[in-house]
């Protein structure tokens, strides 16, 4: 059974040097809590791409990660523009990525639909000119 497990990370917007950083650490405090390997593949697809998120749109978040032995969860909660349509935005596909930022990989418009998917319950909810926050689920079964 895994231990109850409980920490904060700040992750800053335009930070493209740091990104990343807290879903690694993430990954391998799964890892060392001995959580199932399909169980942490899922956490960190969902985490990173929730990260880059922040990175690429917001200007700074702090990601809650919460363990216990039914379910990990993770709380995105940013301060930046806010997504102003919810359901144009989880479509595959939609990005309003710079050119810089497609240069670099990214803004494919997967991101959303990837946590959705990896996810066994998904909550987005954001205030235009305030922020958004992802509410993240995964069963440890
Ligand atoms: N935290 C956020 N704050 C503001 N806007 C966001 C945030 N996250 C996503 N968005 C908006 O939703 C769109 C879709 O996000 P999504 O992650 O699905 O795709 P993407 O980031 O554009 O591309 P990809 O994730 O494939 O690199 C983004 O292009 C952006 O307009
Ligand atoms: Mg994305």
């Amino acid at each position: 059974m895994v231990a109850p497990f409980s920490q904060s990370f700040t992750i800053e917007g335009r930070n493209f040097f740091n990104a990343g950083e807290a879903s690694t650490e993430i990954k391998s405090i799964l890892k060392e809590l001995g959580i199932d390997a399909a169980v942490i593949r899922r956490t960190a697809i969902a985490t990173y791409e929730a990260e880059m998120n922040v990175v690429m749109y917001a200007s700074r978040a702090t990601l809650t990660l919460n363990i216990v032995p039914e379910m990990i969860r993770i709380v995105v909660d940013d301060d930046g523009p806010g997504i102003p349509d919810i359901d144009l935005a989880m479509q595959e596909g939609y990005s309003t990525a710079t050119p810089e930022m497609r240069e670099m990989g990214f803004g494919a418009g997967m991101g959303l639909a990837n946590i959705k998917k990896n996810s066994d319950q998904f909550t987005i909810t954001s205030n235009v000119g305030i922020g958004t926050r992802l509410d993240i689920v995964i069963f440890i079964s």
